[in-house]
């Protein structure tokens, strides 16, 4: 019999600086309700220059890592749409900060928003193939549109760590996804350029259709339905996204009532963070995880996962026995509550400022993961 292969540990971690939308409301002369209810955001997390895709990884990935996770681990997966090198993955770069054994493969994957979701797949599948070995798997992005663009209220930053083995304390991942593919262009960064391209209003609708066109052949494929799910995890560009796909396909359903309260429970989190590409739809995971009563050992979770561009994919996952005690719950919130709030000039000011290899610069940041120093044109951290 196959093993039972999953998530074991998982954490986020969060720049300590945000921006209240109000705040960004106010200084673009837009009316409050349309970000708070329009878009569904209440704060977005905004990173300073010394926190890049490899700091944010190696802290939300060091949260959860003990020694002997780091002598399992075979192999670091950066999923990322906000690269920052050509070549170089990051995720070799997370591997040395977080003292990973050496004979691990590290690599970086890159689909928009979808990235970490292969990252988790093949993580399964590796570990299905290895029961003792473990991967770690690492969404990381900072979501840049440019001050007083029209993506601007739905930007963010922020990574999630999700540790894979067999025997997980957390979620055991299923053999049931349904991945949809579509070449098309809803947001797009071609090399180089430094914002994304967006058609705002199709991305949403390629974000719906795909949605409903996964869901038809997910049900299809496995006979189950909305009655078999305790909950539904969305990817969350900004959080009425998800509620947009969800609605038209739920209407009228017996389960409506119940599937969408579980909605609002996974969005506590990404309210107050904004888009994290790659990890948003982990970081509604974890926010339904951390801030539902009603879920228990056993429940069926069904994850939906879009990049742009575009591939999307549906899968479910199983809690374990005893879940609660895998997460960071206190943590997390302590971490989002102890953030400090930007004025729209210190956003402006934190926002613009971005790190140039030519010249030789040093940075004081006291969160432990950070950039020290740029020198030589290459980037050094400190740990
Ligand atoms: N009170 C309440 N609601 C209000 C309001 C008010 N005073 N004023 C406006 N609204 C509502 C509107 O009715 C609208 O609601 P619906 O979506 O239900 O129709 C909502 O606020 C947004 O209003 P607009 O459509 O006018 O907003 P906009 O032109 O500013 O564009 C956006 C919104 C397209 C999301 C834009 O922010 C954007 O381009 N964001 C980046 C792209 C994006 O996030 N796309 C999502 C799918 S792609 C994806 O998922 C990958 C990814 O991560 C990027």
């Amino acid at each position: 019999m196959m093993n039972t292969v999953g998530i074991d540990k998982m954490s986020f971690f969060v720049p300590p600086y945000f921006l209240e939308m109000d705040e960004l409301a106010s200084a673009r002369q837009v009316e409050p309700a349309k970000l708070h209810i329009g878009i569904g955001q209440d704060q977005m997390a905004v990173s300073p220059a010394s926190q890049d895709i490899v700091t944010l990884a190696a802290n939300a990935a060091a949260d959860i890592l003990t020694e002997a996770d780091k002598a399992a681990i075979d192999m670091v997966i950066v999923g990322t749409e906000s690269s920052i090198d050509e070549s170089k993955a990051s995720a070799v770069i997370v591997h040395g900060l977080l003292d990973i054994q050496p004979f691990a493969r590290s690599i970086e994957i890159k689909e928009a928003c979808y990235g970490a979701t292969a990252g988790l797949q093949l993580a399964k599948n590796h570990v299905q193939q290895h029961p003792d070995r473990k991967v770690l798997v690492i969404a990381s992005d900072i979501a840049k549109y440019g001050l007083a663009s029209g993506g601007e209220p739905t930007q963010g930053a922020g990574a999630v760590a999700m540790l894979v083995s067999a025997n997980p304390s957390l979620l055991a991942l299923h053999n049931d996804e349904v991945s949809l593919s579509q070449d098309i262009y809803d947001f797009w960064r071609p090399t180089g350029q430094t914002y994304p391209s967006v058609d705002g209003k199709f991305s949403n609708e390629t974000y719906i259709n795909a949605f409903a066109r996964v869901w038809e052949e997910y049900k299809t494929r496995t006979n189950l339905d909305f009655q078999d799910f305790s909950a539904l995890a969305f990817h969350t560009p900004y959080t009425k996204m998800g509620k947009k796909a969800l609605l038209p396909v739920l209407e009228g359903h017996a389960d409506q009532e119940r599937l969408m309260s579980r909605y609002e429970e996974g969005i506590v989190y990404n309210r107050r963070v904004g888009n994290l590409y790659t990890g948003s739809l982990y970081l509604s995971l974890l926010s339904l995880l951390e801030n539902s009563r009603a879920l228990s050992a056993g429940d069926r979770l069904g994850l939906f996962s879009y990049g742009s561009g575009t591939v999307a994919e549906f899968y479910s996952a199983e809690l374990m026995p005893g879940f609660e005690q895998a997460l960071l719950t206190e943590k997390h919130q302590a971490m989002l509550e102890n953030r400090e709030a930007l004025d729209i000039s210190a956003y402006e000011a934190m926002f613009s400022e971005t790190l140039d290899l030519e010249q030789e610069k040093s940075f004081q940041d006291q969160t432990p993961f950070s950039v020290c120093e740029i020198k030589d044109g290459i980037r050094h951290y400190k740990k």
